[in-house]
């Protein structure tokens, strides 16, 4: 072997070594130091238990919970589920701490008893995330409708769900901007029929879910007809009668109706539903 095929040889096992140690560092330095900020918060003794540097595990991509863009090596997606100490009760989330993640697409914050947002800190500081396409934040103590003013600017979003907090009305919900939502839970929260309204202008929703939100008596959906791509609509625990079976030929889209659970005085009968191929009720 020559001295110039040697060297070719020691340049290639160089880059090779290179781009190892290139591929361990895998995720971005301030994606790193931005997750172990979220540890204080996200603080439960059992749950991201291998969220450390040292060790050799710099790599935060292969961190329980997260998930990275294989080529860019940045996070897509956290699952920060029920990933809070139980026994610290109500706390505000900071949500600038989720602010470094500039290609996230999901993130999931469902059960960890948040409150609301510390001030000036709410979802208004990801409205530069515009990957960000699925929002979970179910089982939590959300009550300030403000929140919802600021999520409302994520136009982004396609999966929204928010169920089983504690909101009473939409009133600051702007659903103008919201042209790509597909799915909105909002079932197990306090309001009441007046949301039909605001909910009815979602024209791009395929799926929504109203269980349990405190509706009474007549459920008018007469003025809905804006929820033409409709597909799949969940209704329980409306308390009374209820038209609704009149005014489903407005969802020319619907497939399945979920309508359990509910204490109709009037009788139900299918000849209502002539329309719809795969309706399961
Ligand atoms: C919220 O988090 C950001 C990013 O870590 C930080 O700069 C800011 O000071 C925090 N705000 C409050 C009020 O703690």
């Amino acid at each position: 072997m020559g001295f110039k095929c040697v060297r070719m040889w020691l340049m290639l096992i160089l880059i090779f070594i290179s781009l190892q140690g290139w591929r361990i560092e895998g995720c971005l330095k301030q994606e790193r130091s931005a997750l172990l900020q979220l540890k204080h918060f996200f603080n439960d003794p059992y749950k991201l238990q291998n969220w450390f540097e040292g060790n050799g595990n710099s790599n935060c991509c292969v961190w329980e919970s997260v998930i990275c863009n294989s080529i860019t090596g940045r996070v897509i997606s956290l699952d920060l589920d029920y990933t809070r100490s139980q026994e610290l009760g109500e706390w505000y989330l900071n949500v600038s701490l989720f602010s470094p993640f500039r290609e996230l697409e999901t993130l999931d914050l469902r059960g960890n008893l948040i409150a609301g947002c510390v001030e000036n800190e709410g979802f208004e500081r990801l409205s530069h995330l515009t990957n960000l396409v699925d929002l979970e934040l179910g089982y939590n103590m959300f009550n300030d409708s403000h929140v919802l003013s600021a999520l409302s600017q994520h136009s982004s979003l396609k999966n929204l769900s928010l169920y089983y907090n504690q909101f009473r009305e939409l009133n600051h919900f702007n659903a103008s901007r919201l042209s790509n939502l597909e799915l909105l839970s909002l079932s197990g929260n306090m309001f009441n029929n007046s949301i039909l309204s605001y909910v009815s202008t979602l024209s791009s929703l395929k799926v929504l879910y109203l269980g349990d939100i405190g509706l009474k008596g007549i459920v008018d959906l007469q003025g809905e007809t804006n929820l033409r791509k409709l597909t799949s609509l969940r209704l329980y625990g409306i308390s009374g009668g209820s038209s609704l079976l009149q005014t489903l030929g407005l969802f020319p889209s619907l497939e399945s109706l979920i309508f359990n659970y509910n204490n109709f005085s009037g009788a139900v009968t299918t000849d209502e539903l002539p329309s719809f191929k795969n309706l399961t009720i």
